[in-house]
């Protein structure tokens, strides 16, 4: 009885923390946004209009990400670059960025 109760929580810790994201998932996601982001989100100095993501809040890269899908946030690159993504791929990419440290510009 008690093992059976211990099961239901450790799924039920696991299920949440899998809505928290996963940043080994984000990093593959990841790989299109080197391109402007720079590796690992670190910026490029080429690029100035590219903002750094390594080391931003989880929560604003989330809030930034679903902001360009809903059309509050206007920008017309990055609303392509969001367009197919699903809550659990902005998850993964917002654990992944913000676990990157922020680095001076290259
Ligand atoms: C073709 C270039 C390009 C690619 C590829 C790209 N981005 Fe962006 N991204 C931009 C630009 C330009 C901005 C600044 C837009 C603005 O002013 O709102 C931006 C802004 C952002 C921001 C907001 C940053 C802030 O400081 O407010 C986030 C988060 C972000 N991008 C995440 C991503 C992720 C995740 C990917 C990969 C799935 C990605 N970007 C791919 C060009 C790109």
């Amino acid at each position: 009885m008690m093992t059976k109760i211990i099961l239901i929580a450790a799924a039920l810790v696991f299920s949440g923390s899998a809505l928290a994201g996963d940043a080994a998932a984000g990093k593959g996601k990841a790989k299109v946004c080197a391109a402007c982001h720079g590796e690992g989100g670190a910026g490029m100095s080429a690029m100035q209009d590219f903002p750094k993501l390594a080391g931003q809040y989880n929560d604003y890269i989330v809030r930034a990400l679903k902001d360009y899908q809903s059309g509050a946030r206007k920008n017309p690159v990055m609303a392509a670059q969001v367009k197919d993504l699903k809550a659990a791929d902005i998850a993964d990419l917002a654990a992944f960025f913000s676990s990157q440290q922020a680095l001076a510009g290259k």
